[in-house]
């Protein structure tokens, strides 16, 4: 793809001019296409000079942290550092309910997180990173923020994804954003001239904020993380093992803080409902829920009900994007 060639040659020129030839730059994996494309692209400009780091901040999915740290080592072949910072992620999360503020709160603490990260490094290697690589995406820019003469006409903000609008404004890291003018098929085609490999370019997008946007208000009340975990879990492999994966562009649980009245056994209960959510999108912009088959859904069902203690009630959503957004807060 020569368009994509061009892109890729023209972006390693500005980060060898914006950064000087011993300055040093941090770049945050998600395990997900974007971070992965970034920090493979940003690699090639400045070698090691990058200094990797995958943030556990609790809100990741189930064995997430085990099983990507697992294939940037073997597949990918950058240096990862992996920070656990869960316990400081959660306790500022605490009773807050506001989607926005637990965003921005989310926001500052991968910052501050950040800080401490090149704070450490430079005991190590005797000089402070002065940048910071974020895999921002053109619809994230707009969404958050729409740049004049973008042509759209809202000026308000939809989100403020933590990757863009969320970030504190007194952040002394520079930001690089090499996948800014990009959308989602145009960096997963630079990613494979970049080899960056299949299984990273093929997984659905998730969000910076994690499991914080799909837990409805106060993430860290009752066990609701960790039953999200394993309904979420139950439905995504359910999408593979059907073979359904690569149509959908995202397929996730969400967790509500809503309790029904259900029948298990030969007892009433009263426990919690769960969403789930999947779409169809070409660009993260729009979107159209998935039509699945009626023995699929039954089949997930079954096995969440069954599987997953405190659960005994499973919906659908079936809300395009617009009115809705893709995720739930
Ligand atoms: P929405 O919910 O805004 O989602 O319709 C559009 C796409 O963006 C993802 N998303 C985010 N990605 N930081 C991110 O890096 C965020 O704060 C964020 N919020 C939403 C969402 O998963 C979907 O793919």
């Amino acid at each position: 793809d020569w368009k994509m060639q061009d892109v890729l040659d023209e972006e390693i020129r500005t980060i060898q001019s914006m950064v000087g030839p011993d300055e040093h730059v941090i770049c945050a994996l998600s395990g997900g296409v974007d971070s992965t494309v970034a920090a493979t692209l940003v690699h090639k400009a400045i070698g090691d000079r990058l200094h990797c780091v995958f943030v556990d901040n609790g809100l990741l999915r189930y064995n997430e942290r085990e099983r990507v740290m697992s294939t940037f080592e073997s597949d990918l072949h950058l240096p990862v550092t992996c920070i656990d910072a869960s316990e400081q992620f959660l306790s500022k999360l605490k009773g807050i309910k506001d989607p926005e503020m637990k965003r921005k709160i989310i926001g500052r603490e991968f910052i501050a997180v950040f800080d401490d990260f090149g704070h450490n490094l430079e005991q190590k290697i005797g000089k402070r990173p002065g940048y910071l690589v974020q895999g921002t995406l053109y619809p994230d820019v707009i969404e958050s923020c729409p740049p004049p003469g973008s042509g759209r006409t809202h000026s308000h903000t939809i989100k403020s994804h933590h990757n863009v609008g969320g970030l504190p404004k007194d952040m002394k890291l520079k930001l690089i954003e090499p996948l800014k003018l990009l959308f989602k098929d145009e960096v997963r085609k630079l990613g494979s001239i970049l080899n960056v490999p299949e299984s990273f370019l093929k997984r659905h997008p998730f969000p910076g904020p994690g499991l914080a946007v799909r837990v409805l208000g106060d993430v860290t009340a009752g066990n609701a993380l960790e039953v999200l975990r394993q309904v979420d879990e139950i439905f995504v492999q359910a999408i593979k093992d059907a073979g359904l994966y690569d149509k959908i562009w995202q397929a996730f649980a969400v967790f509500l803080p809503v309790q029904t009245v259900g029948v298990q056994g030969d007892q009433r209960t009263h426990s919690n409902a769960v969403a789930l959510r999947a779409i169809t999108s070409e660009d993260g912009m729009t979107a159209d829920w998935y039509y699945f088959e009626r023995e699929f859904l039954v089949d997930v069902v079954n096995k969440i009900c069954n599987n997953v203690r405190g659960v005994n009630r499973v919906v659908q959503d079936i809300t395009q994007k617009p009115p809705a957004t893709v995720e739930w807060e």
